[in-house]
């Protein structure tokens, strides 16, 4: 190490491994040391095991996601004619809310700049999604995206490389370091970049359940207060609603079946708990940018969103009238007895997608934009032996053994007059407070 440094490396993770607090200097100094890469990899890797296991107070995981983004350059939308607000999902499986929930807030006046990212793992990335209609572009410079915001009011891009680098190289390493799960480290992630994309106001739906993240509401809920504490502590109007991902959002997981499902939304149709839950962000969108007094579903019902969707689209080269790629084959998945559908498990559902080929193992593959998982029943549903209860696209028939593996325990099927348990949409609602 250099002799001008200001810390040692190994001091700091003495202090976290003992359970102390990092001073205010030793964060600083960490981050931008790693980003540099005078803080090796082995030392980082020691030092997020350490927060993993002794956690970090409320001022320490502010400053550390101050240094994030300091490691980085920071957006400005102050220029712009509208205020901004972004939504984050903490991902879950047939999560294609953003496609319709981006044009509809524009719709309703107020500027939507979301950066995002593709998938890794069983949950679907934005990015892919989109990228299944013909001629769309995902790059855009600062500038384009700028020039998107002011004329359409929404735009939904790759986030470029100069936003909080801190971020990339530690997420990398805790991907493979067993250390993606701490909450300081989740929390400081995704709040990094989120503030400095520079939106004024931010709504986390973050997920709980089997196909989410966090499996359980307590873990999710202290995910929720840590961001929301951050985001309020950066000047960002940042509300958080927990939101359920037992079973798959929609009737379909897979990146040109959720387009076709949100387009359907954005002509008034489509799954109510994609509508609901759709119509429940925009309302926290447009409350936190001073916009609560419109009604969403009005800009639903006449057919403006959809107008700011076809603009959305085409702004970034893509033609939202051409017909969406289709998986060479299907193969249906049965109901295996007659009664209610009580269960279909969203983790197997998003799994089978993936192995489908609608996501990738690592982050250099494609994904087919046809493949995916389509549903005919939801919990709830009546169904009858032998009918279908899933649809399994893809192009590469040899993936539908895997799939249907995946899907073995998935469905839980009870004798009619059965009800699944309760479980709401929204579980909860995390504000500053
Ligand atoms: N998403 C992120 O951006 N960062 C994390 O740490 C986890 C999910």
């Amino acid at each position: 190490m250099s002799t001008h440094e200001a810390h040692d490396a190994v001091d700091v993770i003495r202090t976290k491994r003992d359970g102390g607090r990092l001073s205010d200097a030793q964060v600083d100094w960490v981050v931008d040391a790693y980003t540099r890469g005078v803080v090796a990899d082995e030392q980082m890797s020691a030092l997020a095991m350490a927060i993993l296991l002794n956690g970090m107070d409320r001022a320490e995981i502010s400053r550390w996601t101050a240094a994030m983004i300091a490691s980085g350059e920071r957006m400005d939308f102050s220029s712009l004619s509208r205020p901004t607000a972004d939504k984050h999902s903490t991902g879950g499986v047939g999560d294609k809310i953003t496609l319709p929930l981006a044009p509809l807030v524009a719709a309703c006046g107020v500027a939507v700049p979301q950066l995002s990212g593709r998938g890794l793992g069983h949950t679907g990335g934005t990015l892919d999604k989109l990228e299944a209609i013909p001629g769309w572009r995902a790059a855009l410079s600062n500038d384009e995206m700028m020039r998107q915001l002011e004329d359409v009011g929404a735009v939904i891009c790759q986030a470029g490389s100069g936003l909080a680098p801190a971020d990339r190289k530690l997420y990398a390493l805790r991907d493979v370091t067993g250390t993606v799960e701490a909450i300081p480290l989740i929390a400081s992630s995704i709040m990094s970049k989120k503030i400095a994309e520079g939106t004024g106001a931010l709504v986390l739906d973050v997920k709980v359940g089997s196909g989410a993240f966090m499996k359980d509401a307590e873990r999710a809920g202290e995910l929720a207060r840590t961001m929301v504490a951050l985001g309020t502590d950066a000047g960002v109007h940042t509300v958080a609603l927990l939101t359920d991902m037992s079973t798959p959002l929609g009737l379909t997981a897979g990146n040109a079946l959720e387009v076709r499902e949100s387009v359907e939304v954005l002509a008034g149709g489509g799954p109510q708990d994609v509508v609901d839950l759709t119509l429940a962000l925009a309302r926290e969108m447009l409350a936190g940018a001073g916009r609560g007094d419109v009604d969403p579903a009005d800009a639903l019902r006449d057919g403006r969103a959809m107008d700011a969707w076809r603009r959305m689209i085409a702004a970034q080269g893509g033609d939202p009238d051409a017909p969406l790629p289709v998986a060479r084959e299907t193969e249906h998945v049965l109901a295996p007895a007659d009664g209610v559908l009580l269960e279909l498990d969203a983790l197997a559902v998003g799994v089978a997608a993936w192995r489908l080929g609608a996501g990738r193992a690592r982050k250099e593959d494609p994904v087919q934009a046809g493949a995916g998982v389509e549903l005919h029943a939801k919990p709830g549903t009546v169904v009858r032996a032998g009918e279908p209860l899933m649809t399994l696209h893809t192009d590469t028939p040899e993936r539908f053994a895997r799939a249907r593996e995946a899907l073995a325990d998935a469905v839980a099927i009870a004798p009619e007059g059965s009800r699944p348990a309760d479980r709401p949409l929204v579980i909860d609602r995390v504000a500053a407070g």
